[in-house]
């Protein structure tokens, strides 16, 4: 029954045809013969490829296993139209013989792997035509699993298993680093391969263990594995998701660095320091080495030093805190000391002497500048005799430049007093119909001005702006007779009084200049005499002062009131009378009251 030759209608069959097939059949066992792919579960389709003779009796099918008898299945009488099925355990229900002789079988099996034969059977012939049965199932889309949380550099570790399940024929894994194949390296990459069959279904579920030893450029590389396998229509391939391994690392390298938002320090920063190390994880603690700190501090990767003075300048450095590794840095603390003497409010008396001195300490060189009454002034002030033009606001300030925010300034306030000093001038007006008189005053804090003549007040009729301690006072008058005008001039440092001899309106008489600033001129060039007149007076003045002080002693007993004060109520009354505010009988001394009358033209000046 068991022929090996296909379609033998041997009468009519050439017999070199026939050696032909059998060769191709010895040479190339399966693919000469009739094959049928079919996917697993589907349903195996299986002509009989006999043509169908007129006298056919019945038509049968069985498959053949090498070195077994041959297990018939299906048969189909051509006479009686009856179909019978075999009792075969493994094709129950699962069988169905069409008219034509095609056999299909449903829900394909790895064990329908056979080689299965139709036979045609007639009178007096038997036809033969066997057909190989292949059975192809696509296993699963492979996946790492056994994932390793980490991997590190210098050790071999298991990275994972690849694993493609229920596949048929047995597929091949294949890792990849990065789209690469890897291969076996000794000690570094080794891949072990197992497969395991499922007994009931002849699957193969095939796994691939990859133990691999990681370089730092491992850090993002992507890792996959892919199962080869025949189909159908030849060789596939099935990829699997990438992963990428944490790679852990030791660090080689630390360093420090000053985080800041500008980039100088001044005294009153805050300073972060910051540690890092280049390994994988980063190391989370080091030690700082902090200025002025005998031992290293363990701290997090920042380290803060609050409100930093001159002293924290210096070296800093950090470490892993096995005081491997090391960096360091050095922080300048820039600082600007400005002191100036004096400073605040300072009170002086006019002609005084004031030295001023402004000085700096800096981290790095700076210049002063000044400014008076928020004006920049070109050099810096130094008085060897005050003037009332002197007082005011002077500022001496500083900054350094480089450093933002760094700057520093004092303020020096300074009050410049004088006594009431007064000079009386007259001008008749150009038609002569009355006379301006101007008391020129001059002195710190300004002196209220009173006018009288013959002992009644006159009113004041102008008075110039107070600039410089210095302003006028004026009046207009029209005397019909000569009269003796006194200008009193009082702050409160003194009371001063001086009169002047006005001739009647219609006597003409020689107008003295009244310009404000003319006696600031004439002062100017004076300078020497005055300074000569003034150690004279200074002189007499101590004289004066010693007769004074006598006669004050004297005099104590019986007068507690002040002096001064009982003289210039005394001269007020007298003024009609007296031309000259120094005559005073109670003094008594007359040569003392001509030294003294000298001294007030003098501070006039
Ligand atoms: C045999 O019959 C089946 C259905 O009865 C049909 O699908 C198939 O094409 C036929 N085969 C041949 C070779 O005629
Ligand atoms: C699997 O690998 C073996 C050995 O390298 C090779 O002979 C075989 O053809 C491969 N099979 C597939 C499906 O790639
Ligand atoms: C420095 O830090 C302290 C708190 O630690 C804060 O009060 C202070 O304002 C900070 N100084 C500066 C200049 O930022
Ligand atoms: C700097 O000096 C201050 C006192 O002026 C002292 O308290 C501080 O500890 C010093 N800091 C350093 C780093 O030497
Ligand atoms: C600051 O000092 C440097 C040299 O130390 C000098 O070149 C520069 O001119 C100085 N600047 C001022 C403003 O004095
Ligand atoms: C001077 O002014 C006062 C008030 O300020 C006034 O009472 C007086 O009459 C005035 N005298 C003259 C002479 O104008
Ligand atoms: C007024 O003064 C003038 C000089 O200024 C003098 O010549 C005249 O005699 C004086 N008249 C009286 C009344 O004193
Ligand atoms: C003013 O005139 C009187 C006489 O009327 C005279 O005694 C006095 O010295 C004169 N004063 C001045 C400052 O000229």
């Amino acid at each position: 029954m068991e022929t090996p030759s296909a379609a033998c209608r041997c009468p009519l069959q050439p017999p070199p045809l026939l050696l032909l097939l059998l060769s191709a059949l010895y040479l190339r066992p399966g693919l000469g013969l009739n094959t049928v792919n079919t996917v697993y579960g589907d349903t195996i389709i299986l002509p009989c490829r006999i043509e169908v003779p007129d006298d056919l009796m019945f038509g049968k099918w069985k498959y053949e296993i090498a070195n077994k008898a041959p297990v018939f299945i299906a048969f189909r009488s051509a006479t009686k139209k009856n179909i019978q099925y075999d009792d075969v355990p493994e094709y129950k229900d699962r069988l169905s013989l069409s008219e034509n002789y095609t056999l299909s079988i449903s829900n394909a099996r790895i064990g329908d792997e056979k080689r299965f034969v139709c036979m045609l059977v007639t009178e007096d012939n038997v036809f033969e035509e066997p057909t190989i049965v292949k059975v192809f199932k696509q296993p699963s889309q492979p996946g790492i699993v056994s994932q390793a949380n980490f991997l590190e550099t210098e050790q071999l570790k298991t990275l994972g298993e690849c694993i493609a399940k229920d596949g048929y024929p047995e597929g091949n894994l294949t890792w990849y680093k990065n789209g690469i194949v890897l291969q076996p390296v000794e000690g570094a990459v080794v891949i072990s391969e197992q497969t395991n069959v499922d007994k009931a279904s002849g699957l193969y579920t095939v796994t691939s263990v990859l133990e691999y030893k990681p370089t730092k450029e491992d850090t993002n590389a992507q890792f996959t594995c892919t199962v080869s396998y025949y189909g159908p229509s030849g060789l596939e391939t099935i990829r699997s998701e990438s992963t990428v391994f944490n790679i852990h690392y030791p660090t080689e390298k630390v360093k420090i660095e000053v985080l800041s938002q500008k980039n100088t320090i001044k005294e009153g920063d805050n300073i972060t320091l910051k540690c890092s190390g280049n390994g994988n994880p980063p190391p989370q603690e080091f030690l700082f080495y902090i200025q002025g700190e005998s031992e290293p501090i363990r701290s997090s990767s920042l380290y803060v030093l609050t409100d930093v003075r001159r002293n924290a300048t210096g070296e800093y450095r950090c470490s892993l805190t096995d005081e491997s590794l090391m960096d360091s840095t050095t922080i300048t603390v820039h600082y600007l000391d400005l002191s100036l003497t004096p400073s605040g409010e300072v009170v002086k008396r006019i002609g005084e002497a004031l030295p001023v001195s402004c000085t700096i300490s800096s981290s790095r060189n700076a210049t002063v500048f000044w400014m008076k009454d928020n004006t920049r002034m070109r050099t810096s002030p130094s008085f060897s005799s005050l003037q009332y033009q002197d007082a005011g606001k002077y500022i001496c300030a500083t900054n350094l430049q480089e450093v933002e925010g760094l700057k520093k300034k004092q303020t020096l306030t300074l009050i410049v007093e004088g006594k009431p000093q007064i000079k009386m001038t007259k001008k008749t007006s150009s038609d002569g119909t009355f006379k301006t008189i101007s008391c020129i005053v001059e002195g710190f804090p300004k002196p209220a001005v009173q006018w009288t003549s013959s002992g009644s007040i006159i009113n004041q009729t102008e008075e110039t702006r107070y600039i410089d301690g210095k302003f006028a006072s004026k009046i207009r008058i029209a005397p019909e007779e000569n009269v003796t005008l006194t200008c009193v001039a009082e702050n409160s440092l003194e009371r001063t009084v001086t009169s002047l001899n006005v001739s009647a309106i219609s006597i003409p008489e020689y107008d003295e200049p009244d310009e404000i600033n003319g006696g600031g001129k004439r002062e100017n060039g004076n300078d020497q005499a005055k300074l000569i007149v003034g150690i004279v007076v200074g002189l007499l003045l101590a004289a004066l002062v010693a007769g004074v002080a006598y006669w004050l002693y004297m005099k104590k007993s019986k007068d507690v009131h002040g002096e001064s004060e009982k003289e210039a109520a005394q001269n007020i009354q007298r003024l009609p009378r007296t031309a000259s505010k120094h005559v005073d009988k109670d003094l008594g001394n007359i040569e003392e009251n001509k030294k003294l009358e000298e001294n007030n033209h003098k501070s006039e000046a």
